[in-house]
């Protein structure tokens, strides 16, 4: 009886199949209600009391022999039909690629044509203070440009604001750093206005700031012109005189942009030249403000509205729309 028991042992060893019919066979002939199993055990009671103990332990480890070989050809066949069913070359479930924003889009073009020629990136706080918003920038209290930018103030501190334009970025690297420098600095500003097609509370800048020994309006020129070229292919540009209390000189700068359509017609309000920075040389009341030497130094400084170059760039008559999110406008950026 023992010596059938390891024969059954063997073969229960041997025993492979990924059939799912044999394997059930060869359950039902093992485990089965008439299986062998319980057959053996059935003649249990014939076994002499001094056999008792070892053939018990011989019935175990067949039945759990038989047991772990089930379980075994389950597993090996679940991968197996999974295999069947599926195909696992068909191309996995499409997952949706999300786009750039525009205004990333043209922000990140921006700061590429600056950084090929030596500005580096640098970065200031959206709350701001009085002294880096207007007051280092040469407007006091009380001075009648503050009425340029109408400001959000923070309520509970009178001292505290949304800053209204990325130059105070200026006076933040300037009052952490010497010259020579060359910075560009990208980022949200906020004005207390009524929102339009043409003007929102919210809207992107970007600033940039040159210092050294020997910085002319020559150079500030030369950079704007090499600047719009690239970004636009368009480089007749001219520099109107303009005012602001942090340059001195200072200008806007408007390029060339042709009336070759009616949309040309439309932004440019019908004379071919549209306004796209505003720019001048940093004011030695500027310098002295940050403690760098106006008479050893001297620089210029630009900065542009990024929604007003984006709506430039790909035609769009709103600036809400950059806003708002809506999916059928980001999704015509998918390939860029
Ligand atoms: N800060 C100005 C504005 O918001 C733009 C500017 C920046 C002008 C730097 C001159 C120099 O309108």
């Amino acid at each position: 009886m023992l010596e059938k028991i390891e024969d059954l042992l063997v073969e229960v060893g041997n025993f492979s199949s990924a059939n799912k019919d044999e394997i059930e066979q060869f359950r039902i002939k093992f485990s089965g209600k008439k299986g062998i199993i319980n057959d053996i055990l059935a003649q249990f009671k014939e076994v002499p009391n001094e056999q008792k103990k070892e053939f018990g332990q011989k019935i175990n480890t067949l039945k759990q022999a038989v047991e772990a070989k089930l379980e075994g050809l389950k597993n090996a066949t679940t991968s197996t039909i999974l295999f069947e069913k599926d195909d696992l070359t068909k191309p996995g479930f499409p997952s949706e690629l999300g786009t750039r924003h525009p205004i990333n889009l043209v922000k990140n073009r921006i700061i590429e044509i600056f950084r090929s020629i030596g500005f580096a990136v640098a970065d200031g706080p959206e709350i701001e203070d009085d002294w880096h918003n207007f007051t280092a920038l040469n407007l006091p209290e009380y001075h009648p440009a503050r009425d340029m930018q109408d400001t959000f103030f923070i309520e509970t501190n009178p001292d505290l604001l949304l800053r209204t334009h990325t130059s105070s970025v200026q006076i933040r690297y300037m009052e952490e750093n010497q010259p020579p420098m060359r910075i560009l600095s990208p980022g949200r500003v906020f004005r207390n206005e009524a929102i339009s097609s043409r003007s929102h509370c919210i809207f992107h800048q970007i600033e940039g700031l040159y210092i050294d020994q020997n910085v002319s309006f020559a150079d500030l020129k030369q950079t704007i012109q090499y600047f719009t070229t690239e970004l636009f292919g368009k480089s007749k540009i001219r520099l109107r005189p303009s005012y602001f209390p942090f340059t001195e000189p200072s200008a806007e700068v408007d390029v060339y942009w042709g009336l070759n359509s009616e949309t040309d017609y439309r932004i440019t309000k019908g004379t071919g030249w549209l306004e796209i920075m505003g720019c001048g040389m940093v004011d030695p009341a500027v310098l002295a403000n940050v403690n760098i030497d106006a008479d050893k130094y001297s620089g210029y400084a630009f900065g542009m509205g990024i929604e007003r170059i984006a709506m430039l760039m790909y035609q769009m008559s709103d600036i809400r729309m950059f806003f708002e999110n809506d999916k059928r406008m980001l999704e015509q950026f998918k390939s860029l």
